[in-house]
C-alpha cells in the first residue's frame, strides 16, 4: 500500500518532505486540493466535506493510511470523520483504513507528554510561566484546539493564537519574500502586543508557514524555539506503524503528486524548499 499525505495545497509538502526522508523506501501519494485552497477561511462543514473527499481520493488511489498534513483539516474535520464516517467507510471497503492528523503529534511535542496524559487537576493556582504562541489559519484558531488540549495537559503553559488570514493564500501563490516577511512581522508584532511580550516558544500551526519558517524566526526574538510539525509528525508516524503492523508502508519508494488544481510544476518558493522539481498529476 501507499501512505497518503493530504493538504489543501503545497503546505503539506513540508511534512511530506520529512516523511520521505525518514521512510525512504515507503510508497507515498501526496494530494493537494488546490482547486479549493485555502481552507482557512471556509466554514466547518465545507472543511469536513473537502477533507473527506481528499481522503476518499487517496484511498481510491491505493492508500490505506492518510496523514492530514493540514492543521485546518485536522483540527476542524478529523474527529468528525473518525467518529461519523470512517467506521462505515471501512466496512464498505472491507479493508482497514485510517486517517491520522498533525495536531496530536504537535501537542505531544509542545507538552513533552504522550497524548493519553491529562494533567491531574489540583485546586492550586499554577503560574503560567511558559507562553506558547500559535500562528495558524482563522479556522484552526477558531477551533481553539491548541488552547484546549494543551491546557488539559500542562497547566503551566499558556497558549495564545494569532490567526493569519492572508498568509496561506500568499504562500500558495508564491508571493515575493519581502511581502511575506512584512505580513509575518505584522502578525508577530500583533501577537506580542496582545500577550504583552513575545512568546517563549511558537508553533507554526499551518503547514504552509513552515515554508517561511526562517521569516518567522527572523521576526521573533533571536533563538525563540519553534516546535516543528514535520519532525513531530514523522516521529508519530514511526510509532504508529510500529504499533500497527497491518499497515504496510510499501517498499517501492513510489512518489506521486496529485492536485485538484492545475497539474504541472509548482512555483520556485516551493521547489526551492523541496530541493528539486516537482510535477503534479491531475487528481
Ligand atoms: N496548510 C494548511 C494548514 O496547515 C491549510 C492552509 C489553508 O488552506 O488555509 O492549516
Amino acid at each position: 500500500m501507499s501512505i497518503g499525505v493530504f493538504d489543501s495545497g503545497v503546505g503539506g509538502l513540508t511534512v511530506h518532505r520529512r516523511l520521505v526522508d525518514r521512510f525512504a523506501k515507503a510508497d507515498f501519494i501526496y494530494l493537494a486540493d488546490q482547486a479549493n485552497a485555502p481552507y482557512g477561511g471556509r466554514s466547518g462543514e465545507e472543511i469536513v466535506e473537502l477533507t473527506k473527499a481528499g481522503c476518499v481520493r487517496l484511498f481510491e488511489a491505493g492508500c490505506d493510511l492518510v496523514v492530514l498534513a493540514c492543521n485546518t483539516a485536522a483540527s476542524v474535520a478529523l474527529r468528525r470523520l473518525q467518529q461519523t464516517w470512517l467506521p462505515g467507510y471501512r466496512r464498505e471497503l472491507g479493508r482497514p483504513v485510517n486517517v491520522l492528523g498533525i495536531v496530536v503529534p504537535t501537542i505531544e511535542a509542545a507538552t513533552g507528554l504522550p497524548w493519553e496524559h491529562e494533567a491531574e487537576r489540583r485546586g492550586d493556582k499554577v503560574e503560567k510561566l511558559d507562553i506558547l504562541g500559535v500562528f495558524s489559519t482563522p479556522a484552526t484558531a477558531a477551533s481553539r484546539v491548541y488552547e484546549i488540549e494543551i491546557d488539559k495537559r500542562r497547566q503551566d503553559v499558556a497558549v495564545f493564537s494569532e490567526p493569519c488570514p492572508e498568509l496561506a493564500r500568499m504562500i500558495e501563490a508564491g508571493a515575493p519574500r519581502d511581502e511575506l516577511a512584512a505580513v509575518i512581522e505584522g502578525h508577530v508584532k500583533a501577537l506580542a502586543r496582545r500577550i504583552g511580550r513575545h512568546p517563549d516558544r511558537a508553533i507554526l500551526g499551518c503547514t504552509h508557514y513552515e515554508i517561511t519558517a526562517d521569516l518567522f524566526q527572523a521576526a521573533l526574538p533571536a533563538g525563540t524555539p519553534l516546535i516543528r510539525q514535520p519532525d513531530a509528525t514523522a516521529d508519530a508516524l514511526a510509532r504508529y506503524l510500529e504499533r500497527h503492523p497491518e499497515f504496510d508502508a510499501g517498499t517501492g519508494a513510489v512518489r506521486r503528486f496529485l492536485t485538484t488544481g492545475r497539474p504541472g510544476a509548482q512555483h520556485s518558493l516551493v521547489e526551492t524548499f523541496w530541493g528539486g522539481p516537482l510535477s503534479f498529476e491531475p487528481a
